[in-house]
């Protein structure tokens, strides 16, 4: 009976030192947490980030981003896409010169261009799905960035031609391969705030 009792306040022990251990979590990791709610939150944190630190991004850091991207959604699940990872001092500069709407890329430390890739892209007049397969990968990047603390901002190139000629003549991109943008990415300098773009007018129930 004795030893009964010993081995109920040694397990009730174990069980109170478990769940103290399971509540001192730090708070951060609530930020890169699975949970449906820090997924809500990230994405109502996200902001264009413009102004970035002189903190370099790990290429660590960018592959977690590309695989982000890569888990989007495509149609038909074609995966038309190719991502270029840049962190050379040099060729961020020479985007930044090119690009008219891209001139942060002067200050971030590194960046991912989301590319179509029409060999991998479906045929006819489907072909085009690659640009909301692309979006949905960018969203996904800009997303991972927030949640890893690092700041990012979509810059376009993709319809916008000379934009695309610009990128395609800098990185050497082959035929198939068309430019939808341009993410700098960094750290972030100062405090940016996510705008409100909550509008109840924009929402229709059952039918407009
Ligand atoms: C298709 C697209 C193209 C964009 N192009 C540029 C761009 O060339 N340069 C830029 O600074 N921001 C660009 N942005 C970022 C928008 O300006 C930004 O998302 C918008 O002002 C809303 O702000 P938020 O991202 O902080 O919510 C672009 C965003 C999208 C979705």
């Amino acid at each position: 009976m004795n030893n009964l009792k010993i081995l109920c306040v040694l397990l009730s022990a174990c069980i109170i030192f478990l769940i103290i251990k399971l509540n001192m979590k730090p708070k951060e990791t609530v930020i890169t947490d699975n949970t449906a709610e820090s997924t809500i939150d990230i994405i109502h944190k996200r902001k264009s980030v413009r102004s970035y630190t002189d903190k370099k991004v790990s290429q660590e850091d960018l592959l977690k981003l590309v695989k982000a991207g890569m888990a989007a959604p495509t149609a038909v699940n074609k995966q038309p896409w190719a991502f270029i990872a840049i962190d050379n001092r040099e060729v961020l500069d020479q985007l930044a010169e090119g690009l008219p709407y891209a001139k942060m890329l002067k200050k971030a430390t590194a960046a991912i261009v989301v590319c179509g890739d029409t060999d991998k892209a479906l045929e006819g007049w489907e072909e085009i799905f690659w640009v909301q397969d692309c979006s949905a990968a960018t969203q996904n990047i800009l997303l991972a960035a927030e949640s890893i603390g690092l700041g990012a901002v979509w810059t376009a190139a993709y319809p916008a031609e000379d934009r695309m000629q610009t990128v395609i003549d800098i990185l050497n991109l082959p035929k198939h391969i068309i430019p939808l943008n341009v993410i700098p990415i960094g750290y972030p300098k100062g405090e940016q705030k996510p705008k409100n773009k909550w509008k109840e007018e924009n929402i229709h129930w059952q039918k407009w």
